[in-house]
């Protein structure tokens, strides 16, 4: 379903392609909004006059098995321009006569396509050349074109890598032009939205920010709302747009579970508190969280009996406030999204993920979201917008259980001391380093075997600290980060050096899938 009618937008149809969400990003990069459906849930009816232009994703599904996706073929029929994308390119032939089979050559990775003729859609794409690099991924190809279709390009083993029918405004693409190893992709999404769609430019986080802000005053008028606080990227520009929006009906619990980097209290305390002035409860509940996780070893119950007692703690400090009618969550737009899997499998569950976002049922609030239609890189921009400091906006995510799913096996205070001093070195030295912004995540954990060392003529016995530092675009795959040799050194010689209780320093290497980015 279309969420939002009032502002105009390039809609994106999801066939269930890994990179659906990357389309929405670069079309709202060229600034211009967009929105995500499942094509289970979206029909001719339901594209109103706010829909300027439709992009089919790609997909992991075959155009010929017609009775493994369902999708309203009327909608080609709207008079709105299309372009198809890989999967949505094949189906878009088909749905005009074409036909799509499987090629004795699949193209998986980085192509050759070669121009054919000039069309609207590859305007500066091609630049003085002929030809342009693109990224493919496919096992089948559309191998008759559709009447009233041409060629505009071809790679060596898809004859119709671009097509077009000018005069329909359909136009299809058998490569990833969203990826970044396609050259000048962004080319091909920018002609589409406005040289085809002729859509206006009207996405901005800075113009959103004053939309979200009388958004907020006007659904909350003169109510009381409450807001977890977890001192992450979302909760805190939640906290600072409600902040900016109703002030001093806003109040904020910052529930201290122990389990936090080393400092982290202090600094959402000075910041939140002292210096944005806002209504802060500071609950420390260090003391209940380690007694409740006594001699727990099981990753899934670790995860339960902290998101349970998080919503208990949370529950009981916000019944003390009186009238409360709203309860806000940083909810982002990737959590919105409907269609996770198209082929309708239920994923395998591999964590029960614990976000401060997910409470509380009993309470009867009424959910307010305002970040629901964006980004984690625009929440992020959106937070300096709102002049939240650098080192907030920019912060690595941190889960919802902490430090706890960092030290495999029990907790004891003394394990997690000893963790928050080996994390704060190895996320100083990354800031000292310059590498910081260009990890996506990194920490240490603290991994529940004990090693001999030799120190100072001496025998030791001490802890295994494991370093991990990850790229990722979202979090859903992840690959480890390539540090050279010299930092690696120096970061285990500070670790081991300064820290009595760890003795040996590992790197992770591995990638995500198969490991998953924390370690339970
Ligand atoms: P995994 O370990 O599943 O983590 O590869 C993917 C991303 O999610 C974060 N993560 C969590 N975030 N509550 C959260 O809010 C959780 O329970 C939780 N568990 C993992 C993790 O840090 C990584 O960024």
């Amino acid at each position: 379903m279309i969420l939002d009618k009032n502002i105009n937008k390039i809609l994106i149809i999801d066939f269930g392609s890994q990179f659906t969400q990357l389309i929405a990003r670069r079309v709202r990069e060229l600034g211009v909004f967009s929105e995500i459906v499942s094509h289970k849930k979206i029909n001719l009816k339901q594209i109103d006059y706010s829909v300027k232009g439709i992009i089919l994703s790609g997909g992991p599904l075959n155009v010929y098995e017609i009775n493994k996706y369902s999708f309203d073929s009327k909608i080609i029929k709207k008079g709105v321009p299309i372009l198809g994308i890989c999967f949505g390119h094949q189906i878009l032939s088909k749905l005009n006569g074409g036909k799509v089979k499987q090629s004795k050559h699949r193209e998986f990775g980085l192509a050759y396509i070669y121009k054919k003729k000039e069309s609207l859609l590859t305007k500066n794409f091609f630049k003085k050349k002929k030809f342009a690099n693109v990224w493919m991924s496919h096992a089948d190809q559309v191998s008759r074109l559709p009447k009233n279709f041409n060629v505009v390009a071809s790679s060596q083993n898809s004859k119709f890598a671009i097509i077009e029918n000018n005069l329909r405004n359909f136009y299809g693409v058998q490569f990833h032009p969203e990826v970044t190893h396609s050259e000048n992709g962004k080319i091909i999404l920018k002609n589409f939205i406005f040289l085809i769609c002729k859509i206006k430019k009207n996405w901005s986080v800075k113009n959103q920010k004053i939309k979200l802000i009388k958004d907020v005053q006007d659904k909350v008028g003169d109510n009381k709302v409450i807001c977890a606080l977890s001192g992450g990227v979302d909760s805190s520009v939640v906290a600072q747009l409600l902040n900016k929006a109703i002030g001093k009906k806003l109040y904020c619990i910052f529930v201290n579970t122990g389990l936090l980097r080393k400092n982290e209290e202090k600094q959402v305390i000075s910041t939140f508190k002292k210096k944005l002035k806002m209504n802060l409860i500071y609950v420390n509940a260090e003391k209940e969280f380690i007694k409740k996780l006594k001699d727990v070893s099981d990753p899934e119950k670790k995860r339960k009996i902290i998101g349970n007692l998080f919503i208990k703690i949370f529950e009981r400090y916000a019944r003390k406030i009186s009238n409360v009618k709203f309860l806000a969550q940083g909810t982002l737009y990737p959590d919105l999204i409907e269609s996770k899997s198209v082929t309708g499998s239920n994923t395998s569950k591999i964590k029960s993920h614990h976000n401060v976002g997910g409470l509380p049922k009993k309470m009867r609030l009424k959910l307010l979201e305002p970040l629901k239609f964006l980004f984690k890189d625009e929440v992020r921009k959106l937070g300096l917008e709102l002049n939240l400091n650098k080192e907030i906006v920019q912060r690595h995510p941190f889960p919802g259980p902490g430090l706890a799913i960092r030290i495999p096996g029990t907790i004891t205070k003394e394990k997690i001391k000893i963790l928050k001093e080996a994390d704060f070195y190895f996320i100083k030295s990354l800031k000292d380093y310059g590498l910081y912004d260009k990890i996506w995540q990194a920490y240490a954990a603290l991994l529940p075997v004990k090693t001999v060392g030799v120190m100072g003529d001496n025998r030791t016995y001490e802890y295994l600290c494991l370093l991990r530092a990850i790229t990722s675009e979202d979090g859903m795959t992840a690959d480890f980060y390539d540090f050279k040799k010299s930092f690696i050194q120096m970061i285990s010689n500070k670790i081991v050096n300064s820290i009595r209780g760890i003795n040996r320093v590992v790197y992770d290497v591995t990638s995500k899938p198969p490991s998953t980015i924390e370690l339970e």
